[in-house]
């Protein structure tokens, strides 16, 4: 290989990893510019975060079902009878977000549609 051609090699192999790691991994919303290792401990991203860790900055689930006491009339997605669910089985920091109280009920309106 030319000198040339490995430095191409090497420029677009790294443009690859860059462009798959944004596409896939960065997390979305407010969290965006949080660094990895802030929820995936030591950088290790096959490690989910622990519902101690959102809670860390977000405070208690007493905090977060305040928060969403009047988002709608029918439920409150932080204060049911599911109690204190892993808040992952809701928000996904990466995907689609998926409400599962709709798995059995029929909730319509504001916060069905979760990003
Ligand atoms: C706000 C917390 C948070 C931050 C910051 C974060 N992640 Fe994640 N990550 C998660 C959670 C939670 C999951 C579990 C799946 C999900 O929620 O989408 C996950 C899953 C993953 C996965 C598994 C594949 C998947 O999508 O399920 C990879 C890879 C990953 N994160 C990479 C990264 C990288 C790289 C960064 C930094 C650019 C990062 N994460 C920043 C919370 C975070
Ligand atoms: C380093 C602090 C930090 C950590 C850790 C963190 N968050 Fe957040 N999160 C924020 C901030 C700041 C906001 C924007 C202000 C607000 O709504 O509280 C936010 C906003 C949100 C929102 C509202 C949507 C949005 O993007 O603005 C959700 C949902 C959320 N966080 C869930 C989570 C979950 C679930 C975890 C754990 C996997 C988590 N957060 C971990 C700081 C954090
Ligand atoms: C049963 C599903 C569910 C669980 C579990 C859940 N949430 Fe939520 N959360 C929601 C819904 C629905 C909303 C309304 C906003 C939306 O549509 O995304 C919301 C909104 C939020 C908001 C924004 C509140 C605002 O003022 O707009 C934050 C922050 C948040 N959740 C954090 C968390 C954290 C942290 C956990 C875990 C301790 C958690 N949630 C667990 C469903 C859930
Ligand atoms: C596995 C199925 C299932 C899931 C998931 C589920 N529920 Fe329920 N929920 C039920 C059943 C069954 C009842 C009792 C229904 C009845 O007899 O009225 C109920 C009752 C309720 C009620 C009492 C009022 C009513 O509609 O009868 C509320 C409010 C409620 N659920 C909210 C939630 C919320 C919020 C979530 C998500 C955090 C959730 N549920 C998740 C099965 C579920």
């Amino acid at each position: 290989m030319t000198k040339a051609a490995l430095l191409l090699a090497m420029v677009s192999g790294f443009m690859l990893a860059a462009g798959a790691a944004n596409a896939a991994t960065l997390p979305k919303g407010s969290h965006k510019d949080l660094p990895c290792a802030t929820c995936h401990k030591g950088g290790d991203t096959t490690k989910k975060p622990t519902m101690d860790q959102c809670l860390a900055c977000h405070g208690s689930y007493n905090d977060l079902a305040k928060r969403t006491e009047k988002l709608n009339p029918q439920f409150n997605p932080h204060l049911s009878h599911k109690g204190q669910e892993d808040c992952t089985s809701c928000h996904s920091m990466h995907g689609e977000s998926h409400l599962i109280c709709n798995d059995c009920h029929a909730f319509t309106g504001p916060g069905t549609q979760m990003k």
